[in-house]
C-alpha cells in the first residue's frame, strides 16, 4: 500500500477561478475563495478517498520582482491574494475525523515559540491531525515583510530553519509524560517537578520556556518538508516525517528515495521514518481517449500567451525573485542565461532547466515542467494500475497529488481514481488510526 497526499498548491488562496485559463468548471471561486466551503468539501472528500493528509501552501507576499511590477501578479491573481491557512485547519478538521492537514509555517515568519505553542493548539483542535509543513520562505519579498533587507543565503536560512525545528521541538519537550495529573480529587492539576524549561539558545533564536500549553495527542508535531537541494534533504532526513520530492522519471524517484535513506541512516534513523511522497499531476478521464485528449489540449494550451506568461512569472518566482524572466527576449537560447544568481528554490529551477538545452526561453516556457503527470493519464482503472507500478518500481511510499482543485477535479481524483486504487489494494480502505502520526507510519 501507498500514500496519498494532496497538495493544495495555492494554499488558502485565489483558486482557480478565469474560466478562460483554468476552464468551465471554476464555480463560485472568484468570490468565494476567501470562504470556508470548498476546503471543507476538499477535506471531507479526501478522507472518503482515504487520503492520508493535505498540505496546505503558504507564502505571504504580492510579488513585484516580474518586469518590476505587481501587474503581473495581481491581474492574473499569481501567489497573491492569500489568506493565512491556520485559521482554516480547525474548519477543515471539524467536519473529519482521520485525514492530516498539514499547514505551511515558515522559519522567517514564526518564531519557534509562536509556532511550537500554535501547532500544540492545533494538535488539540484536529485531535492530532496536524503537521507542519517547515518552510525557509523563497523571495526576498517575503524577508522583506518581515523586516529583513533581503532574504538570507540559500544555504544559511536551511541552517536556520534545522536551529528552527530543534527550537519548536525543544519546547515541544517541556512537559513530559505524566506532568498532567488533572487530579481533582487532591486538586493538582499539574506536577511542576515534570514541566521545564527548555533554555534553547540559538544562533538565531532563542526561547527559555516551557510551553504554556500541555502536550497534544502528537507531542512533537509531525515535520514535513519539500527541499530537494542538499540542504533541504539533510533538513528531512535529521527531523522530517514525510517528505514531498519532485521527479521526472522513475529512476530519478529510485535515486531520491535512496539518497534520502542513506541520510537518514547517517542520521541514525529508519528508512521508513520518513514517508516520500512523489508529485505528480495525473490526468484521469472517463476513458482513456478522453484522457488523452485532455492531455494533448492542456499540452497545447502551455504555448498560449497567457500560459507562457505564467511560466515565466513561475520561473523567475521560483529563482527567489533575483532573475526577472520578464526582462529576457523571448528568443534568447536557454544556454546563454545565467540562473547563478538565483536564491529561490534551487532544485525547482534546476528541474525546470533539466533537459531544455539548444531551445530558446519561449520554447522552454511552453514545454518544461516543474511537476509532471509521470506518464498518469488515463482512464481511473488505467492511472492506478500504472501508479501501482512505479511504486513497485520505486518502493514506496506514495504521491502528493497536484490537482487544480475545482469541484470536478476533486471528484475525478477521490471519486474516480482513489476507488480504482482501492479495488487493487494500494491505497488504504478507512483508517486504522486517528492521529496523523499513525496513519503515516502504518505502511
Ligand atoms: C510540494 C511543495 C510544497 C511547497 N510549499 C511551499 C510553501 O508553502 N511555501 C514556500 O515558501 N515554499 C514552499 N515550497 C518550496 C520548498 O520549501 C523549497 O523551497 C523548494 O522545494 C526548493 O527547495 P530547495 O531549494 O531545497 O531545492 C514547496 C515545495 C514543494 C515541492
Amino acid at each position: 500500500m501507498f500514500h496519498l497526499g494532496w497538495f493544495l498548491g495555492s494554499g488558502f488562496g485565489i483558486q482557480p477561478w478565469n474560466p478562460a485559463v483554468d476552464g468551465p468548471w471554476t464555480g463560485t471561486n472568484v468570490r468565494d475563495w476567501t470562504k470556508p466551503d470548498l476546503y471543507v468539501d476538499l477535506t471531507d472528500s479526501l478522507e472518503r478517498a482515504g487520503f492520508t493528509y493535505v498540505l496546505i501552501e503558504d507564502t505571504a507576499m504580492v510579488e513585484d520582482s516580474f518586469r518590476g511590477s505587481a501587474e503581473v501578479s495581481l491581474r492574473r491573481g499569481f501567489m497573491a491574494p492569500k489568506n493565512d491557512p491556520m485559521p482554516l485547519v480547525p474548519l477543515m478538521a471539524q467536519r473529519t475525523k482521520h485525514v492530516g492537514i498539514v499547514p505551511t509555517v515558515s522559519t522567517i515568519q514564526y518564531h519557534p515559540y509562536l509556532a511550537a505553542r500554535l501547532y500544540t493548539t492545533l494538535d488539540h483542535l484536529t485531535g492530532g491531525r496536524v503537521g507542519m509543513n517547515v518552510v525557509t520562505s523563497v523571495t526576498d519579498r517575503v524577508a522583506q515583510n518581515y523586516g529583513m533587507e533581503r532574504h538570507l543565503d540559500h544555504d544559511e536560512r536551511y541552517l536556520m530553519a534545522q536551529e528552527w525545528i530543534e527550537c519548536v521541538k525543544a519546547l515541544q519537550g517541556t512537559w513530559e509524560d505524566g506532568a498532567v495529573l488533572a487530579d481533582q480529587e487532591n486538586g493538582v492539576y499539574a506536577d511542576h517537578t515534570r514541566v521545564h524549561p527548555a533554555d534553547f539558545r540559538g544562533r538565531w533564536f532563542s526561547s527559555r520556556g516551557p510551553l504554556n500549553t500541555v502536550p497534544g495527542p502528537q507531542g512533537r508535531i509531525p515535520v514535513a518538508s519539500a527541499g530537494g537541494s542538499v540542504p533541504g534533504r539533510e533538513l528531512a532526513a535529521a527531523h522530517g516525517d514525510t517528505q514531498m520530492a519532485m521527479c521526472k522519471t522513475v529512476e530519478d524517484m529510485k535515486a531520491y528515495r535512496a539518497d534520502v535513506h542513506a541520510r537518514l541512516l547517517a542520521h541514525g534513523r529508519k528508512p521508513s521514518d520518513v514517508k516520500l511522497l512523489f508529485l505528480a499531476t495525473p490526468i484521469v478521464a472517463a476513458s482513456d481517449e478522453e484522457a488523452r485528449v485532455k492531455a494533448e489540449a492542456a499540452r497545447l494550451s502551455r504555448y498560449s500567451d497567457a500560459a507562457v506568461e505564467y511560466n515565466l512569472w513561475n520561473m523567475s518566482y521560483t529563482s527567489g525573485g533575483r532573475i526577472d524572466f520578464g526582462g529576457i527576449d523571448l528568443d534568447t537560447p536557454v544556454d546563454e542565461i545565467d540562473t547563478s544568481a538565483g536564491n529561490g528554490e534551487r532544485s525547482s529551477l534546476a528541474n525546470l532547466f533539466q533537459g531544455q538545452s539548444g531551445k530558446t526561453l519561449r520554447q522552454m516556457a511552453g514545454e518544461s515542467f516543474q511537476i509532471t503527470d509521470l506518464g498518469l493519464v488515463g482512464s481511473p482503472d488505467t492511472v492506478a494500475a500504472k501508479m501501482g507500478e512505479i511504486m513497485d518500481e520505486v518502493g514506496g511510499d506514495g504521491f502528493l497529488l497536484y490537482t487544480p482543485p475545482t469541484r470536478l477535479q476533486i471528484a475525478e481524483i477521490t471519486d474516480g481514481l482513489a476507488p480504482a486504487l482501492r479495488r487493487r489494494g494500494l491505497i488504504r480502505d478507512g483508517y486504522t488510526y486517528t492521529t496523523l502520526r499513525e496513519n503515516l507510519q502504518e505502511f
